[in-house]
């Protein structure tokens, strides 16, 4: 089979006609390749393009993810998307939730795959990381917030061909054995992403639905933080997402971002 065949480039009308969002993803800017889907959907950003607007490519070429980390994007087999948020200031903190939450609902929904959320907003399947989210925030230049939501959710690569992530990544045609159609899924993240956020705007919580999702509550974790590494148990997370830890000295720190890690 051709490659083409094998990965169609994805196909925008048959999207839109899958999309029952009244906001998300109703203006979408495509590339078929771009350096970073952040860029692209920052450029619309600064230019006026409205909440909920999605950056989409088929293809980066330096894609990247958190702490300075690259993030692969063959051509035409993932979803590498970011969204555009003005979000007031009650939800700046939560996007960094109801983004892994919304992947987590839409893989479960439209292809029966089992998620679970390692903190701080990765999904994985199968104890392997499936999708990546990435934040970054910026003022609009008259103070308002515009939040980039990132997200690369492995769709039908084969990460075992990248020596880097063979171990530690999963796709669904991997979880699932078979290809997964692109558009109906991105039409169900688009819905779970902009109902999971008109929640949070009308004072909603997440938490308690990201809580059940989180994976290594309970357990002894190693959280490497900026500037610090912090050991003891993972006992919960607060309404802003920031991981509780209770350490051996029985204080309980609350860290907002990091990397963690099960303990040996
Ligand atoms: C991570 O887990 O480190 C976050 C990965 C985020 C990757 C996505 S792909 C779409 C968007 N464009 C990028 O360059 N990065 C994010």
């Amino acid at each position: 089979m051709s490659d083409e065949a094998s990965h169609p480039p994805f196909d925008l009308t048959r999207f839109h006609n899958l999309l029952e969002t009244k906001r998300f993803g109703r203006n979408l800017v495509f590339e078929p390749t771009v350096g970073s889907t952040m860029d692209l959907a920052r450029d619309a950003a600064h230019h006026g393009a409205a909440e909920g607007t999605v950056a989409l490519a088929d293809e980066q070429t330096a894609g990247r993810g958190r702490l300075g980390r690259s993030w692969i994007t063959p051509r035409a087999s993932n979803l590498t998307f970011t969204v555009v948020l003005r979000p007031p200031r009650h939800v700046l903190r939560q996007v960094a939730m109801l983004a892994p939450l919304a992947v987590a609902l839409a893989v479960e929904e439209a292809t029966g795959v089992r998620t679970a959320i390692k903190w701080p907003n990765d999904v994985h399947a199968s104890g392997r990381k499936l999708a990546g989210v990435l934040i970054e925030t910026e003022s609009d230049g008259s103070g308002e917030a515009i939040v980039l939501a990132g997200i690369g959710l492995n769709v039908n690569f084969d990460p075992r061909e990248y020596a880097e992530i063979r171990d530690i990544a999963t796709s669904l045609s991997v979880e699932t054995g078979h290809p997964v159609d692109r558009e109906p899924l991105l039409a169900t993240v688009m819905l779970h992403f902009e109902r999971l956020y008109d929640e949070a705007k009308a004072g909603g919580s997440l938490r308690d639905r990201w809580r059940e999702r989180l994976a290594m509550l309970g357990q002894a974790v190693k959280v490497a933080a900026p500037g610090r590494t912090i050991e003891g148990t993972a006992e919960d997370v607060d309404d802003d997402g920031s991981l509780l830890v209770r350490t051996a000295s029985g204080d309980v720190v609350a860290i907002e971002a990091g990397d963690v890690t099960l303990r040996e």
